[in-house]
């Protein structure tokens, strides 16, 4: 079959780690995926700024959804964030085309989501959105296919990896929120508005998507009730600590007889627990399935190439001819959301 050809919208963190990733390992894709993949279009605001690889091969758009309506690809990789505008115009656009769509971003699917997985579904084209939930770890995957099979009672874990970092290195060296925080934006973990890391909306974004997955329910985003971390200070962390705890920014989501509880703010955590190891970067996903017991993931939750690792997951995905339904099931058939009356512990 011909190769596959690829659009990838966004050229900063994640854009760049992704063709260079492709430059890499296109010929280890193509054997695993039983078809090759090339990049032939790519979008960025700047097209004089070094990219770290050679952009000449590629046909250039400076507007993204001018690529998704245009570009002669077949795989539309949106990776510049935002939960509407040009991100949500141009994933629009190339699905309605019948363009396979991955992306990273969890703030367009939080809002987005089912209505997305609907218009995806009806032009029988794949969303996939691996790199959109922590990073690097395959948890959409796990509960979309490997537990599928599994009634799911509770979610949980660490999921940003930004605040993560601050935390640890708060905690392990007394440097200040303020400074760990300009560290994560350098390293590329931030968010390009580094409130939603520290607010926590972007762990309620990520909650919102894994809820909808593992209940099989309507994304219901607006419902997590929501605090960060950015009144945490090195005395809390030191208190804690005397007290055999650690801080973490927990995202919790668990059924319960009046419905389903999702919240997102910052808990002691035994510093004997497993989430309490979960150091710096590393983000860290448990389910509790009711055959399999609990399942536990981890790895980098940020990061160019960590993500970029999801990213070609997902194209892989789509080469080998996996049409898993978006959110594990036909947007139509998912359930209401039902909120439970919560309880705060
Ligand atoms: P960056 O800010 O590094 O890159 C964004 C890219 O999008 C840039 O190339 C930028 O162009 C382009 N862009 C931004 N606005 C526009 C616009 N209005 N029109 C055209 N192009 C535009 O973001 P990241 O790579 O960090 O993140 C991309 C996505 O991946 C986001 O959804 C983010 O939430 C998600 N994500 C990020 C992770 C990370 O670790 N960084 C991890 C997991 C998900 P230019 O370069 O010319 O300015
Ligand atoms: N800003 C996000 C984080 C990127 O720090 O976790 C990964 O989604």
């Amino acid at each position: 079959a011909e190769a596959l050809k690829i659009g990838v919208a966004g050229l900063g963190t994640v854009g760049a780690a992704v063709v260079q990733l492709l430059s890499k390992h296109g010929g280890q894709i193509a054997r695993k995926a039983g078809r090759a993949v090339t990049v032939t279009a790519v979008s960025a605001r700047d097209r004089s700024r070094d990219r770290g690889f050679d952009a000449s091969g590629f046909e250039w758009f400076t507007d993204p959804v001018e690529m998704a309506e245009k570009a002669d690809i077949d795989i539309f990789v949106e990776l510049i964030g935002g939960d509407n505008g040009p991100a949500e115009d141009s994933v629009r656009a190339a699905l309605k085309r019948g363009i396979h769509v991955v992306t990273a971003n969890k703030a367009l699917l939080a809002r987005h989501g089912v209505d997305l997985a609907g218009l995806a579904e009806a032009n029988k084209a794949c969303l996939n959105y691996e790199a959109a939930v922590a990073g690097g770890i395959p948890i959409v995957k796990t509960l979309r296919e490997s537990m599928a099979g599994n009634d799911v009672s509770r979610i949980y874990g660490i999921l940003n990896g930004t605040c993560n970092y601050i935390l640890t290195r708060m905690e392990a060296d007394g440097i200040s929120f303020e400074d760990c925080l300009a560290d994560a934006q350098r390293l590329g973990y931030a968010e390009a508005d580094p409130t939603f890391d520290i607010e926590g909306n972007d762990t309620a974004h990520k909650l919102a998507i894994l809820t909808s997955l593992a209940f099989g329910t309507k994304i219901a985003s607006d419902d997590i009730y929501l605090e960060g971390i950015t009144s945490i200070t090195t005395a809390d962390i030191q208190a804690a600590d005397e007290l055999g705890f650690r801080i973490k920014l927990l995202g919790v989501a668990q059924r319960t007889e009046t419905g389903i509880e999702q919240r997102v703010h910052p808990t002691m955590v035994p510093k004997s627990s497993a989430i309490a190891r979960i150091d710096g970067v590393l983000n860290a996903v448990a389910v509790d399935g009711d055959f399999v017991g609990e399942v536990i993931l981890v790895g980098p939750g940020a990061g160019g190439n960590a993500t970029a690792s999801s990213v070609v997951a997902d194209i892989a995905d789509i080469a080998r001819g996996d049409e898993t339904p978006v959110l594990g099931m036909p947007a139509e058939d998912l359930k209401d959301y039902q909120r439970a009356r919560m309880r705060m512990h």
